[in-house]
C-alpha cells in the first residue's frame, strides 16, 4: 500500500476519511482539491503532508497562473506540523528549473521517507529493548503513526511494526484518539492487516493503564519538534506522558529529522491547530452533545522535552530529558 503516490500525472490518495469502512482512493489534480484534502484529513500525518506538500507544488507549477501563491495557500493549509511547510519549501526552490525538476524533487522526498521509516524502525525497536530490558514488550501509542501517515512504513507505528516482525511484540495499546479517532479507525486497521496483537483503549484509561503496568514503553509520532525537545503531536500525547513520568515508564518519540525544526526555540513557540467544534460536538456524523453546546478542540498539544525519555530519528537517538541537544 502506498498512501500517497504520483500517479499518471496526478496524486493519488488512500482517503483516510473513509477508512475503516471502506478503502478508497483518490486522485487529486489541482493545488485547491489538495487544500481541501489535506483540510478534511483525506491525507495527514506529518510525513504524508510533507509529501503532499512538495508534490502539490508540481500541480502549481504545472497548472497555476501563480504557482508561487497557489503554494502559499497549500502551505498555510495546516499549521502545525512542519512538514507540510518544508515540503512546499523545499519543491519551491526549484520552480524556476520547471515541473520536471520539481516534480523529481518531490518524488525524492518521497523515497527519502520510505528510506527514514525503516531506518527509525529498527532504531526504535533496539531502544525499547535497550530501555526496557524486555524481550517481550507492550507498547501504548496514540493517534495513527503508520503507513497511512508516511508512505509505506510508519514513524512509531513503523518500531511497533519492526517488533511485531521480531517476535518482540506482546501486544500493543492503542488510544482511540478522540475527537476524530485515528487510533480507533485507522491504526486499529493498520494492526489488524499486520496481524498484530493489540487491543484499543478509550483515551482517557492510557495513564491510569500505565500506573497500573500494563506497557512497558510509549511510542508516539510529532508533528514538529522544536529545537529544545519539546514536542507538538496529536492531542492526548502530553497526559500520556505525564502518565508515563508517574509510572517510570519510557516515553518515546519517533519522527523523521524533517519534523525536527531548530527555528522553534521551544514548544510554547508552536502554533496549535485548533479545528472545527463540530469534531468534538459530533462522531462520525452523529451529535453527542446538547444542542447549543460549544466546544474547545485543538488538535496537538506539546510535550515538555523533560518528559521526553528519547526522540529517535532515521539519524539519532538523542534524549532531550538528559540535556541532549537536538
Ligand atoms: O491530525 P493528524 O491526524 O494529522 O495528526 C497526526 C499526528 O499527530 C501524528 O502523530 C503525527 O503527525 C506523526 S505521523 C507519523
Amino acid at each position: 500500500m502506498r498512501t500517497i503516490d504520483w500517479v499518471d500525472g496526478a496524486i493519488e490518495l488512500v482517503d483516510q476519511t473513509a477508512l475503516p469502512d471502506e478503502y478508497r482512493l483518490i486522485r487529486v489534480d489541482t493545488v485547491d482539491g489538495l487544500v481541501e484534502a489535506v483540510r478534511r484529513l483525506a491525507v495527514r500525518g506529518a510525513p504524508a503532508l510533507g509529501i503532499a506538500g512538495a508534490l502539490g507544488v508540481a500541480l502549481a507549477v504545472r497548472g497555476e497562473p501563480d504557482p508561487a501563491a497557489a503554494a502559499a495557500r497549500l502551505r498555510a493549509a495546516r499549521p502545525t506540523a512542519v512538514n507540510l511547510a518544508r515540503g512546499v519549501d523545499e519543491a519551491l526552490k526549484l520552480l524556476d528549473d520547471g515541473f520536471e525538476a520539481v516534480l523529481a524533487r518531490a518524488l525524492q522526498i518521497m523515497a527519502d521517507d520510505v528510506a527514514a521509516c525503516r531506518a527509525m524502525g529498527e532504531r526504535g525497536a533496539d531502544l525499547v529493548r535497550e530501555l526496557t530490558g524486555r524481550d517481550k514488550v507492550r507498547i501504548m501509542t496514540i493517534c495513527n503513526t503508520g503507513g497511512l501517515a508516511t508512505v509505506e512504513r510508519g514513524t512509531a507505528l513503523g518500531v511497533i511494526q519492526t517488533l511485531h516482525e521480531r517476535g518482540q511484540l506482546v501486544e500493543a495499546l492503542a488510544l482511540e484518539t478522540r475527537p476524530l479517532l485515528q487510533g480507533a479507525r485507522l491504526t486499529a486497521w493498520e494492526l489488524g492487516r499486520m496481524d498484530a496483537p493489540y487491543r484499543l483503549i478509550a483515551d482517557s484509561a492510557g495513564p491510569f493503564l500505565l500506573a497500573r503496568g500494563h506497557a512497558d514503553a510509549v511510542l508516539i509520532g510529532a508533528d514538529r519538534i522544536a529545537a529544545d525537545g519539546d514536542t507538538a503531536n496529536k492531542i492526548g500525547s502530553y497526559a500520556l506522558a505525564l502518565g508515563a513520568r508517574r509510572a517510570g515508564v519510557p516515553f518515546l518519540v519517533v519522527a523523521p529529522e524533517t519534523t525536527v525544526d531548530l527555528s522553534t526555540p521551544t514548544g510554547s513557540a508552536i502554533e496549535i491547530e485548533e479545528r472545527d467544534p463540530a469534531e468534538v460536538l459530533c462522531a462520525r456524523g452523529v451529535r453527542l452533545a446538547p444542542e447549543g453546546a460549544d466546544a474547545l478542540n485543538p488538535a496537538f498539544d506539546v510535550t515538555p522535552h523533560d518528559l521526553v525519555t528519547a526522540i529517535v530519528t532515521e539519524r539519532r537517538v538523542i534524549r532531550p530529558g538528559l540535556g541532549e541537544r537536538l
